[in-house]
């Protein structure tokens, strides 16, 4: 098998999930706690019951904490280095099924400082815009506008600053370079910024649960040694895997490989034309040879993306894969298939955007809803 290598900033390689979960200590969703999740929740989920949210840390004891009334928080996040794609919304939707189905307090942070200091091609401005534009994205998800924070970290600082010296200051450059990989070429301010992911993971004295894909859990490493000595609870996490990019099923949907993604803006045309040149086909080179051997949708990226998020319906989607199997359904009409699902979704997204925004709901998430106005005037020591 080829390397794969995954850190919260890169992912490469064919990614050998069960192999990562060996490497970063986490646990795998085995179907006895998926079934009570469900069935706490009340309801179902496609990526839940389709294994795509795979791994755990402590996903037990958060719903412990909720069958005896104790309860938990949501905390999850996102980096404006560039506008959103579709893989950066997956793990947003699922933390808005469990939201909905927990009715729990959650936070959102846009790590602007994060990408200032990583990126090192971005500047503050242009950071600055990216994360307005990705907040209206966020909001357009459909949280709980009363029960939902967003907050951008240059904002927030001064409410956690005291909090954040506290956590930095239990943490040695020692563990940022076994758990980051820092080196003595990593700025200053990267080797800090670590300390603000695991501050929200302490805003309540619940116990707070983050679902993620699982590039971002080495932050919760660090989170769960630290958390107990500040008088706090180990954070548990939900892991998701990555959707894949366009050209095939190794590394993830990223913003630095333009084509590779399809983008929250992408109009319809774009769409179909970018589905129809870059998406990686297990169909075979020529229609006869794909009547006679049909198709393999396991390496088939709309196959891949149906089967994730796009077609929940399980008896529509084992039509399509055996089907596409068969060689009955060809390659430029499963396609199709998708490309009709992205579009609508989209088009969707795109005018709930635009009511967040002008609806007040953006307003409401950072500043004037009811958790938004207590965080203001919450300091956090
Ligand atoms: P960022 O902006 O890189 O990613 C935001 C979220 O999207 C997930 N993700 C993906 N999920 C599925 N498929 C993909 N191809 C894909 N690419 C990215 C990431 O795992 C993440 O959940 N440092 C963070 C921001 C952050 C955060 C957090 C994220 C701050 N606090 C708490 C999660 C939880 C970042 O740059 O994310």
């Amino acid at each position: 098998m080829a390397e794969f290598h995954v850190t919260p900033w890169d992912v490469s390689g064919k990614v050998d999930y069960d192999k990562l979960v060996k490497e970063f200590g986490t646990q795998k969703i085995d179907e006895g706690l998926r079934s009570r999740m469900a069935k706490l929740a009340k309801k179902d989920n496609v990526m839940l019951r389709r294994e795509y949210f795979f791994s755990h840390r402590d996903l037990n004891l958060a719903l412990d904490d909720y069958e005896s009334g104790k309860g938990f928080f949501l905390y999850t996040g996102r980096g404006p280095s560039g506008p959103m794609h579709i893989g950066h919304l997956v793990p947003l939707m699922f933390t808005k099924w469990l939201q909905d189905a927990f009715g729990v307090n959650l936070y959102i942070e846009i790590t602007d400082d994060e990408k200032f200091l990583f990126k090192r091609e971005l500047d503050w401005d242009s950071i600055q815009k990216h994360a307005q534009d990705n907040i209206a994205d966020i909001a357009a998800v459909g949280f709980d506008p009363d029960k939902t924070f967003i907050f951008k970290d240059s904002e927030y600082v001064r409410n956690v600053y005291p909090l954040m010296l506290k956590v930095a200051k239990k943490t040695t450059f020692s563990t940022t370079k076994a758990v980051f990989g820092f080196g003595n070429d990593t700025n200053i301010g990267a080797v800090f910024y670590p300390a603000y992911q695991v501050v929200p993971t302490f805003f309540e004295h619940k116990r707070c649960l983050i679902p993620n894909a699982i590039d971002q859990d080495p932050y919760w490493r660090i989170q769960r040694d630290i958390a107990e000595s500040l008088g706090y609870k180990k954070t548990a996490a939900i892991h998701s895997k990555f959707l894949p990019p366009l050209t095939g099923t190794e590394g993830k949907m990223s913003a630095s490989v333009a084509d590779t993604a399809v983008w929250l803006t992408d109009d319809e045309k774009t769409v179909a034309k970018k589905v129809n040149k870059y998406a990686f086909s297990g169909g075979q080179a020529t229609v006869e040879e794909h009547r006679k051997l049909g198709g393999n949708p396991d390496i088939d990226v709309p196959f891949q993306w149906l089967s994730i998020m796009f077609e929940p319906d399980d008896e529509k989607l084992a039509e399509i894969e055996a089907n596409y199997r068969s060689g009955k359904l060809l390659t430029g009409e499963l396609k199709q298939i998708l490309i009709a699902k992205i579009n609508e979704f989209l088009v969707e997204h795109r005018e709930r955007k635009k009511k967040a925004v002008t609806g007040g709901t953006v307003e409401k998430m950072m500043k004037t809803g009811k958790l938004a106005k207590k965080m203001w005037e919450t300091n956090f020591e």
